[in-house]
């Protein structure tokens, strides 16, 4: 391969590389922001059990989550945490 065919394919991988920044700068100003877990009765003492959040969260639940919710949802205490924790 001649060196100027190389520098040309390291620039376009240095240009895909900085695309590849910005989508991920992007989707991180996206996001939103999970709202904490209230430490009330409902919430203290559980587990991180995906089916004992769905009993109140679940389509049939009475809080059932947003359409928007995050598909993922599993592992609930991997994004909420408890009200006034660390984060
Ligand atoms: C016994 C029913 C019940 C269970 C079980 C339950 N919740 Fe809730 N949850 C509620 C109710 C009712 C509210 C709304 C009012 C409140 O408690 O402040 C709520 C609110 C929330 C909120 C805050 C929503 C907002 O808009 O601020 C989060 C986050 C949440 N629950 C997460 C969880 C997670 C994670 C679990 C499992 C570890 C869980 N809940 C288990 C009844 C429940
Ligand atoms: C991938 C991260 C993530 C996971 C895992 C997750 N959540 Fe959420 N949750 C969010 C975000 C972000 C919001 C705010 C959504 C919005 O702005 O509409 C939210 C909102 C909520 C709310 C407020 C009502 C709503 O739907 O907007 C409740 C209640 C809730 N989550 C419960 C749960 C429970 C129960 C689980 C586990 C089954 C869970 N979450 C798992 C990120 C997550």
């Amino acid at each position: 391969m001649t060196a100027r065919g190389k520098s040309i394919r390291t620039m376009l991988f240095a240009i895909a590389m900085l695309a590849v920044i910005v989508l991920l700068v992007v989707l991180s100003l996206k996001a939103r922001s999970e709202p904490a877990i209230p430490c009330d009765i409902d919430h203290l003492d559980l587990i991180d059990g995906v089916d004992e959040c769905m009993r109140c969260h679940g389509e049939t639940g009475i809080i059932p989550l947003s359409e928007q919710h995050p598909i993922n949802q599993k592992r609930c205490l991997g994004c909420h945490k408890y009200e006034g924790s660390e984060q």
